[in-house]
């Protein structure tokens, strides 16, 4: 649990609720309001590695909607949406909402143990990662595409689910490429505590896409 870098949630969930909005999608407002009162805003995006700090999963979907737009080249060729580039991005992982818990534990600071809060995990509705998000839009009332099921399915990629299973939903669906490449960016790039120096130095340039 990282409580230097604190995120700008109120800025953040400002953008994230004019985006979905923006799409115009049925219950789109249920939505934001099932989610504002949830904790979806403050919650972490991992317990340990990227964006494990208050408001990491919020800042986690909106990279994931800023590297899914990048790839222009790939929407172009597709010809997806952009109500369906917002709608994929911002809630692939809406699964973890309700999702993780902050329990105490005993950390030995200059000697001394002293009791430091940290993330765990208690998954009310273990219905599987990508699948569990696919039903909370839905159960939600917002109609979701094929395809967007699909961008939304496929979004962990080979890390999550059967090999077959995801190159099948690739081939037919090669549109949730850009869920995929714009996730493994946002976590292993844009939130990786792990970064070389000289790499890190040019983050911000590349964020700023110039
Ligand atoms: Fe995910
Ligand atoms: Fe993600």
């Amino acid at each position: 649990m990282n409580e230097e870098n604190r995120l700008d949630v109120s800025t953040m969930w400002k953008t994230f609720k004019e985006l979905l909005l923006s799409t115009k999608r049925q219950n789109i407002d249920k939505l934001i309001d099932f989610l504002d009162k949830s904790d979806f805003k403050l919650a972490p995006a991992s317990t340990r590695y990227h964006n494990c700090i208050e408001g990491g999963l919020l800042a986690h979907s909106l990279n994931v909607y800023y590297e899914s737009v990048r790839q222009k080249d790939l929407i172009k060729l597709f010809n997806i949406p952009m109500d369906t580039i917002i709608i994929t991005s911002l809630l692939h992982d809406i699964c973890k909402t309700n999702y993780y818990t902050i329990e105490m534990r005993n950390v030995k600071v200059n000697g001394a143990w002293v009791q430091q809060p940290y993330y765990g995990v208690d998954d009310l509705f273990p219905v599987g990662h990508a699948e569990k998000s696919i039903m909370m839009i839905m159960q939600l009332g917002i109609p979701l595409s094929d395809v967007e099921i699909a961008m939304i399915r496929n979004h962990m990629g080979f890390s999550k689910g059967e090999p077959n299973d995801v190159s099948n939903l690739f081939n037919k669906y090669p549109e949730a490429l850009i869920t995929h490449n714009a996730d493994m960016i946002a976590t292993y790039v844009i939130e990786s505590p792990g970064l070389l120096k000289d790499f890190s130095d040019r983050l911000e340039v590349y964020k700023s896409g110039k």
